[in-house]
């Protein structure tokens, strides 16, 4: 029996091509693991009315952790239109799989390594390393939305909050209303993460980012929890940023700045910011961790318009690896991989398109290998 058993997901797209190119490497490494691919993504929307079937999720049970490409996503209403005429109108409702995977399998916490690789042209500047934690299952992205508002509800907040009043004479078709809910074992999952990646990796600040002058209950909670874990950490110090000053500040100083942490939305937003910094989505690798499971992919989608045609860089897929090594417990393997990347963007022989190069995913991928 294989030493591991990983669930492989290539899904839409590009997702296929950069998965191809994982395995290049992870073979090259002789990693001892059982693959085990599985559906997911429009293909299985369009047939069967489901893009993450249950057969997907329950093979992932029997799994260690997952290797996941990219998937197509679209509003439900286009969703629903693409639809297998003979489906069509049994009530199938599209939901993103990868936002249904982070919630079934509590994959709380999101984590982002933001690193410029010395040689990369489109680093934004050399030297910066930054590590995004982002809360992954609650916030502004749980999902609690309504519209219109309902009356019953409307009358509630009328009776209980004096800010309210200003919406008293808007009617309830006119009010759209979406709840950022934050829980404190879900704020002390994601400090945990973050404060403990800070003093395992010899990282000397923690930064929160949230906005508690002007969101005063859910960011002051996260506040609150950062400034009381920080305690436990006297090694790494406690900063604390808005997160709009914080967009500015991290194209102004990126290399002031070195573990970052925040709720989901705030978490998203200054993810895209950190990845855009290191070269883009090319050079954008994630985690999503839960204490049970974990899901590795790049943060990049399926981009249609290069599916299938082996043209985008590979390397926020292999560095998503390279994380899933590192928590199968795999760290030499890991480094080795990293240490293989490094190597061929320095050497400036090997390139995609985005980085003005030529060369396509798998050769990329091929000349990786050859480095291990
Ligand atoms: P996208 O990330 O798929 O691509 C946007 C553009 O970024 C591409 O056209 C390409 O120019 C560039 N790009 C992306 N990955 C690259 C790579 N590895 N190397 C070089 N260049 C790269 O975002 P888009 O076009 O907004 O979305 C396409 C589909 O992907 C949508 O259906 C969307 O919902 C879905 N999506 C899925 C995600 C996931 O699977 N986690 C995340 C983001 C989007
Ligand atoms: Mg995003």
């Amino acid at each position: 029996m294989a030493k591991h058993r990983i669930a492989v997901l290539p899904g839409d797209g590009i997702g296929k091509d950069v998965l191809e190119a994982a395995m290049i490497v992870l073979d090259e490494l002789k990693l001892d693991a059982e693959y085990v691919y599985g559906d997911v993504g429009w293909e299985f929307w369009r047939h069967e009315g489901d893009p993450l079937p249950q057969r997907t999720t329950d093979m992932m049970k029997t799994t260690e952790c997952c290797l996941f490409g990219a998937i197509t996503s679209k509003p439900k209403e286009e969703a629903a239109k693409e639809l297998d005429p003979s489906l069509a109108g049994k009530g199938f409702v599209y939901f993103s799989p990868i936002v249904r995977l982070r919630q079934e399998f509590d994959l709380h916490t999101n984590m982002r390594p933001c690193k410029a690789y010395a040689g990369n042209p489109l680093n934004y500047k050399d030297g910066i390393d930054l590590v995004v934690f982002r809360e992954n299952t609650e916030g502004l992205y749980s999902g609690v939305e309504f519209h219109p508002l309902p009356e019953d509800l409307k009358k509630m907040l009328l009776e209980k909050h004096k800010k309210m009043g200003k919406f008293r004479d808007v009617p309830c078709e006119d009010i759209a209303l979406s709840c950022r809910i934050f829980t404190r074992r879900g704020c002390q999952r994601i400090l945990k993460d973050a404060f403990e990646y800070a003093k395992k990796n010899g990282r000397k600040s923690v930064t929160v980012v949230e906005k508690p002058n002007v969101i005063r209950e859910t960011s002051g909670m996260m506040v609150f929890e950062a400034r009381k874990m920080a305690v436990q950490y006297p090694e790494v110090e406690l900063w604390e940023a808005n997160i709009d000053a914080m967009c500015m500040w991290l194209v102004k100083n990126p290399l002031d700045y070195s573990v970052l942490v925040a709720s989901n939305m705030f978490g998203d937003i200054i993810s895209d910011l950190c990845g855009q910094l290191v070269g883009g989505l090319g050079f954008s690798p994630s985690a999503n961790i839960g204490d049970e499971y974990a899901l590795f992919e790049p943060t990049h989608g399926s981009a249609p318009k290069y599916a299938g045609k082996y043209k985008v860089n590979p390397t926020a897929m292999l560095l998503s690896a390279k994380l899933m090594l590192e928590y199968i417990g795999e760290n030499a393997m890991a480094d080795k991989l990293e240490s293989a990347i490094a190597r061929v963007i320095r050497e400036e022989k090997f390139r995609t398109y985005d980085m003005g190069g030529t060369n396509t995913t798998l050769e990329v991928a091929e000349e990786i290998a050859r480095k291990l």
